[in-house]
């Protein structure tokens, strides 16, 4: 989905980045473009963005840096304690109602889930308190991402402090590294996946509906009405009563606000939403 900006030089590079690595720009917000492309260009020498925009053109490292630089894939383990906290206490015992109806297990996607570790941390907590037949899907638009996600090994010098569900009861310190147990990985699927595009569910949610969505630190960067293409599919995928909960930062929007209700049984500074009845 490309929208224009109002600066031809930034559209220029988002179509590059469209037509030459495959990942299209054009909703990330004209804030998030200008900033990230002036520090590429700053880090190359670069102060004046069309010599910037030419270089670029010929320079496939620097548009995979660019890339990457555009995906700003910060996260954490345990991000947001106090999220976790609710999610664990007051929300994940509310959930197993429909599923349990349909006679399965609970399944949750961690959707824009960067190097995985947001999916690792919601793993381990269905695993402490979920029946079994539960699955989580993680899913992000980076590849490269997705693949490290999979393979479930991070520094532990990334960990910080972790609670005792977390920490050593879901993974292995290996000298410097830390794993994923062998024991979390057969329910936890990962896959690319565009929230702006036009699939509705990443591949791996074998059926598109789930009871439990995070959408996290991703609709931050994307213009007003990419964000509401992105919960109109995050309310499709959920059933009535089913939780989505964005970043501490993010909120619902126009005709989104009719298909979520803040969670009442927790703070709505902890952006925690559940899906209304209301007809998409
Ligand atoms: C800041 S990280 C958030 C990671 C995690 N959800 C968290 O809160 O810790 C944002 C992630 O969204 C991903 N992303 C950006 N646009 C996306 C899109 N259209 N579809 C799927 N993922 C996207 C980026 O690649 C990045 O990994």
């Amino acid at each position: 989905m490309t929208l224009a900006t109002d600066n031809p030089v930034l559209d220029r590079v988002v179509a590059l980045l469209r037509d030459l690595q495959g990942v299209d720009f054009g909703g990330h917000t004209a804030s998030t473009l200008t900033r990230r492309v002036q520090w590429r260009a700053a880090l190359c020498g670069l102060s004046d963005l069309p010599a910037y925009a030419r270089f670029l053109a010929g320079n496939p490292a620097e548009q995979l840096a660019l890339r990457s630089a555009l995906l700003v894939q910060v996260t954490q383990f345990w991000r947001d304690p106090p999220m976790w906290e609710a999610l664990h206490d007051k929300v994940l015992p509310t959930l197993g109602y429909a599923s349990r109806r349909e006679g399965r297990g609970l399944r949750a996607w961690s959707a824009g889930c960067a190097d995985g570790r947001e999916t690792w941390t919601l793993a381990s907590l269905l695993w402490a308190s979920a029946a079994d037949g539960w699955l989580v899907v993680g899913s992000d638009l980076d590849p490269t991402a997705v693949q490290f996600a999979q393979d479930g090994v991070y520094a532990a010098s990334a960990l910080g402090e972790l609670p005792e569900l977390l920490g050593p009861r879901t993974l292995d310190l290996k000298g410097a590294y830390v794993q994923v147990k062998p024991g979390l990985r057969p329910a936890v699927r990962f896959c690319v996946h565009d929230l702006a595009g036009v699939q509705i569910a990443p591949e791996a949610a074998v059926v598109a509906r789930f009871d439990l969505v995070l959408c996290r630190n991703v609709l931050i960067y994307l213009q007003p009405q990419v964000r509401e293409v992105v919960l109109r599919k995050l309310a499709a995928v959920l059933p009535a009563g089913g939780v989505l909960v964005l970043g501490l930062s993010e909120s619902l929007h126009g005709e989104a606000t009719r298909w979520f209700e803040p969670l009442v049984e927790v703070s709505r500074q902890l952006r925690m939403y559940r899906r209304t009845q209301e007809a998409l």
